[in-house]
């Protein structure tokens, strides 16, 4: 197969399988997949551990801001990095999920992380999940894919996949904190969480992974005769 040199963005709301998806997408197509909410959560964590942020989520905006500027936050090979400590699993606790996207509303994150994630696209061949990746940080992708699915399946699915790690959740507080969630995401004034005209829309509420397999090929076949 003829592989295409294209940047394929994944933008949507929390919980609706991107990552998912990308993985499988990338394994596919052997592109390379990049999460850019690890970045935010890897942030959100190193805020957290040095004090940038308290209990009421309140942050110290110019601290973190300083101490960005020494922040070793990279992708390795277990995922997520800070320095040489793999915090791949540690990002993806409902502690850090309950911060992330306060932390991700401070403009000068999201530049600290769009720089990292645009160093990527120019070797194309990639697919980034996320919620501005078609917006702002690749406005020209080749392909855009906006993601959706009712919340009652979204926090089902995110619970299920929580407890699967051995985390105790309650499905209400999932819910609650997927809706915030969204909310903040997609009311933040840098970069907000919305749709690039240009995107497809895939609402995958009562679809498998192997029905959104299906859905994107006859995509990709069309668009890229791949
Ligand atoms: O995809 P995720 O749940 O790991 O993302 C965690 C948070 O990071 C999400 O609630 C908002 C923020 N985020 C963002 O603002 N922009 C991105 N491109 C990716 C994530």
């Amino acid at each position: 197969m003829q592989i295409p040199d294209i940047i394929i963005a994944i933008d949507g709301y929390s919980s609706t399988g991107k990552s998912s998806f990308a993985k499988i997408i990338a394994n596919e197509f052997s592109f390379l997949y990049l999460d850019s909410g690890a970045l935010y959560r890897g942030v959100t964590l190193f805020a957290i551990e040095n004090g940038f942020i308290n209990d009421e989520c309140v942050i110290d905006v110019p601290g973190l801001e300083q101490a960005l500027a020494d922040l070793d936050l990279h992708f390795g090979a277990e995922g997520a990095y800070i320095g040489d400590r793999c915090i791949e699993k540690e990002i993806r606790s409902l502690a850090i999920a309950e911060k992330v996207s306060p932390i991700a509303t401070v403009p000068q994150v999201r530049d600290f992380v769009d720089r990292k994630l645009r160093e990527f696209g120019k070797k194309k061949r990639i697919v980034m999940d996320g919620r501005d990746i078609g917006t702002t940080v690749f406005p020209d992708a080749e392909l855009k894919i906006f993601m959706t699915a009712t919340p009652e399946i979204r926090a089902e699915r995110r619970a299920a996949e929580m407890r699967a790690k051995g985390e105790d959740v309650k499905i209400e507080d999932v819910m609650k904190n997927l809706l915030e969630r969204d909310y903040i995401d997609s009311h933040r004034e840098t970069s907000p969480l919305s749709k690039a005209d240009d995107a497809i829309v895939l609402d995958n509420t009562d679809m498998t992974m192997a029905d959104q397999m299906v859905w994107l090929k006859e995509i990709m076949a069309e668009r890229f005769g791949c």
